[in-house]
């Protein structure tokens, strides 16, 4: 296994939990790279539930050690009661098994309080659909110099000068600009106090030990959260994320060297949704999308919003093959699209006559973006039950091939259906 990033190629909700837990297995070392709270997933491992949303999901292998990398930002308070409730079902979460990078910036009280008043501020259809949880404005403090970084938290009069300007400056825009209420200087400090006496112990140089654990030829996996069209550069700017979510980010936000990354595999839903506004070009408004809506439970993991769903956009996954090197395609929910009599897949878009085989980088062209389908024949079968690619459908097998044929990329990996058994290897 060596070196190998995860990532998603769509818009994010591509099933990453279920596959980053299969190759968890392997793993010595499982790493976050980017993001906040932002992300998540839902394990049940023997009849109880993790759901997790900063600490990977590796935690719950004794043998694996977890980092919290550098360009991952934590909500301290998010962070330690993920830790309590692990707790609370009998795992202690300790430095042996999980690493904090002291570089990595920390979401303040004010960074939430910002985030929900900027977009309650914003007109209805220019809202970005944000979390609330105060990603964006955190990350915007660390790109501004401003941020508080884990590792401030040992310097007791550093954390104090930072807050302290920190607090008047967000009260200032918090009162006067969008009139909300201000945050307490004192609350935040008392609990940054406790926050900071159990964090500590977990800080260490990420960037260091995975050095050394590459050495040791030990196995390192790196989890993206979100996808690649949510990236900050690459993706459908404004709709997207704070972070960029493609894979390179996976050594800024580490310390790790590019040459030492292996493989990149990209997880791909068999068709498309998104969350929230934005572009999305092979979105069904029709009884096709309601079914994939139904049969593939697309509601938002946090929010119960219902997603967006549509046709497989293969220009997308082609973006995404190319924006990260993809070496492997990882095929998730294929068996949620068993029963369609037509299966459609978009190879390229069409806008004022012209061909377009990128994603356009104008928000507006890429919302008036006309996709052109190859259409191929469905399968009646359900698959849940098949565990060998041979025995897949031949309309499901042709299905493979075209993606593969479309995005250039092989398919590593195919999932029919949620259990970590309902899965077919094929490279
Ligand atoms: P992301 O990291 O955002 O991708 O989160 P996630 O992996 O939890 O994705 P999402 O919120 O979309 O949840 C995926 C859901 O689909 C989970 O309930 C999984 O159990 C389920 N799932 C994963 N793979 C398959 C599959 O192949 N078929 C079906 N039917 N369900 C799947």
């Amino acid at each position: 296994m060596s070196s190998v990033v995860v990532v998603g190629t769509q818009w994010g909700d591509e099933g990453k939990g279920k596959i980053v837990d299969l190759l968890t297995q392997y793993a010595d070392y499982v790493v976050r790279f980017q993001g906040g709270n932002n992300a998540g997933h839902t394990l049940v491992v023997e009849g109880k539930q993790y759901i997790f949303h900063i600490i990977p999901s590796g935690i719950l292998y004794e043998d694996k050690k977890c980092m919290i990398g550098n360009g991952v930002i934590i909500d301290p308070g998010v962070l330690i009661r993920e830790m309590d409730q692990l707790k609370d079902k009998g795992l202690t979460v300790t430095p042996k098994r999980m690493m904090i990078s002291e570089r990595a910036h920390l979401i303040m009280p004010y960074h939430a309080s910002l985030d929900q008043a900027r977009e309650a501020a914003l007109a209805d259809g220019k809202k970005i659909g944000t979390t609330g949880r105060g990603i964006g404005p955190c990350y915007i403090d660390k790109v501004g110099r401003v941020g508080i970084k884990a590792g401030d938290l040992k310097d007791e009069e550093l954390f104090k000068e930072k807050l302290k300007a920190a607090v008047d400056e967000k009260n200032f825009l918090l009162t006067k600009k969008f009139n909300a209420a201000p945050v307490d200087y004192d609350v935040i400090y008392g609990q940054f106090q406790e926050y900071a006496e159990k964090l500590i112990p977990f800080y260490g140089n990420v960037s260091v030990e995975l050095d050394d654990a590459r050495k040791d030829n030990k196995n390192i996996l790196f989890e993206g959260a979100q996808g690649t069209h949510l990236d900050i550069d690459h993706g459908t700017y404004p709709y997207v994320t704070s972070s960029n979510t493609i894979a390179g980010n996976a050594c800024n936000g580490s310390g790790f060297g590019p040459v030492y990354i292996d493989a990149v595999v990209g997880i791909m839903k068999a068709y498309t949704t998104r969350v929230g506004a934005g572009p999305f070009p092979t979105e069904l408004f029709d009884e096709v999308g309601d079914q994939l809506q139904q049969k593939g439970h697309e509601f938002g993991a946090t929010t119960g919003r219902r997603r967006r769903c549509g046709w497989l956009d293969g220009v997308v996954v082609s973006d995404a093959v190319r924006l990260n090197g993809l070496t492997g395609l990882a095929i998730t929910k294929l068996d949620v699209l068993s029963g369609q009599e037509k299966i459609r897949i978009a190879k390229s878009y069409e806008l004022e006559g012209e061909t377009v085989r990128a994603m356009p980088s104008n928000i507006k062209e890429a919302a008036a973006v006309t996709p052109v389908y190859e259409d191929l024949e469905g399968w009646k079968e359900d698959i849940e039950n098949v565990r060998n690619y041979d025995d897949l459908p031949q309309q499901a097998r042709d299905y493979i091939s075209k993606v593969e044929d479309l995005t250039g990329a092989p398919a590593n990996i195919v999932s029919v259906g949620p259990d970590r058994k309902e899965t077919l290897l094929l490279q």
